[in-house]
């Protein structure tokens, strides 16, 4: 079994413990209850491979977000924006020059642009995204928790699959 613990980083209220809780039980959360930092522990299988995944959901207060411990916790990180929140979007890059600073070193991560359900609201182009992504190195999802594809299973096994190669 390999491990990877995955820190998920973003602005509050972009969905990160929605894209979370998701993954994890397959359901939406609909209620918004701004997260105090708490830490799932999930068996799965990535490539048949038995992983155990500890998935860190931060809170997105500004205080909070820049915990240096947690970032230097993680394995991997999932930086969310919501598609609808442009100031989601702008806080990406300060967020990842954050964690660059206390890395100093390449670190595995995912662009996530969610809310793809509230398109009529949307500031930030899928072209916006592609673009901040290939400036970060990374893989770039767009995805909704609410309507809970498969490609939320993906984002999580796409880190796990970065990470371990590294
Ligand atoms: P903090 O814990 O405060 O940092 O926020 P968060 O990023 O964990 O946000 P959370 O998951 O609590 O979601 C905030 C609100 O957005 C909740 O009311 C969710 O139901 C809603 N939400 C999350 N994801 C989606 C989505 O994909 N579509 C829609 N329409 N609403 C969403
Ligand atoms: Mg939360």
């Amino acid at each position: 079994t390999s491990d990877c613990r995955v820190a998920v980083l973003g602005r509050a209220g972009v969905g990160k413990s929605a894209l979370i809780v998701r993954f994890l039980t397959k359901r939406f959360i609909w209620e918004y209850d701004p997260t105090l930092e708490c830490t799932y522990k999930h068996q799965t299988a990535v490539d048949e491979e038995p992983v155990t995944m500890e998935i860190l959901d931060t809170a997105g207060q500004e205080e909070t977000i820049h915990r240096e411990g947690n970032i230097r916790w993680a394995d991997g990180f999932i930086f969310v924006y919501a598609l609808n929140d442009r100031q989601s979007f702008d806080d990406i890059c300060s967020i990842k020059q954050h964690v660059d600073d206390i890395r100093r070193t390449n670190v595995q991560c995912i662009l996530v642009g969610n809310k793809l359900d509230l398109l009529h609201e949307r500031k930030v182009s899928t072209v916006e995204g592609e673009k901040l992504a290939t400036d970060m190195a990374c893989a770039f999802f767009e995805t909704s928790a609410s309507d809970g594809g498969e490609d939320i299973t993906e984002i999580f096994h796409e880190l796990h699959r970065e990470v371990r190669r590294r």
